[in-house]
């Protein structure tokens, strides 16, 4: 099945930040930011460390909903805990935000155990590779899109950049710091206009 994903922002190529909601087997809802990657048609995946409460319940019931927002205190609230119970819909069974510009409900398909590889974690946690297929889209407002990071880590090494004439030693090599991770979070989840405005930022850099 075909789902029309262009609508809030979503295509095959990047990697978007979303809020996950699930419920464990007492009915209890959860909700966590984690990526989201979308491979066409009705065919979407995510990685999710070992550990969290949202892999427990995708585990347990094989679904989840994707909320899409950008909304900061949703992120923020979801990460160092989760939502309070008035953020989500009166439904028993699946745990919905009420004001997410749009949801993607998701059936599992497949779940592999890995290591992580190409991230700055160093430990031996596993990673769980999940596959699902799309059941539903609900689009609420169309003008709020998933969230994308490539943008804002660029924008970090310009505002970077414009001061890096004018900052010490020290700051100088944190500025550099920034423009490494930068160009490696970019390359993974970013589209091509960044990548390539990334790649013009960063040989500014090593001229200066
Ligand atoms: C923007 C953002 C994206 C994230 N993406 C992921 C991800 O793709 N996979 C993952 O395992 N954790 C990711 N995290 C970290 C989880 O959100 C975090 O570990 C959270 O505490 C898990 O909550 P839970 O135990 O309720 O599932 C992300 C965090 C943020 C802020």
């Amino acid at each position: 099945m075909n789902f029309d994903l262009e609508k809030i922002g979503i295509n095959t190529e990047e990697r978007y930040e979303c809020i996950y909601t699930t419920v464990d087997d007492k009915g209890n809802k959860n909700s966590a930011a984690i990526g989201l990657k979308y491979f066409g048609g009705d065919n979407i995946g995510c990685r999710i460390f070992e550990g969290s409460k949202t892999l427990e319940n995708i585990q347990k019931t094989g679904k989840y909903v994707v909320n899409i927002t950008q909304d900061p205190l949703v992120f923020t609230k979801s990460t160092i805990s989760k939502l309070p119970d008035e953020y989500y819909t009166n439904d028993k069974d699946m745990a919905i935000l009420k004001d997410a510009g749009s949801y993607i409900i998701v059936n599992v398909v497949d779940i592999q155990e890995t290591k992580p590889e190409n991230t700055p974690i160093d430990n031996d946690q596993s990673i769980f590779l999940i596959k699902g297929k799309i059941e539903d889209v609900i689009i609420n407002d169309d003008n709020v899109k998933a969230f994308n990071r490539g943008l804002s880590g660029l924008i970090e090494c310009l505002v970077n950049f414009s001061r890096y004439q004018i900052v010490d030693d020290d700051k100088r090599a944190a500025y550099m710091d920034r423009v490494i991770e930068n160009e490696r979070m970019i390359g993974r989840i970013g589209d091509k206009q960044t990548k390539d405005a990334m790649q013009i930022i960063k040989r500014e850099y090593e001229k200066n």
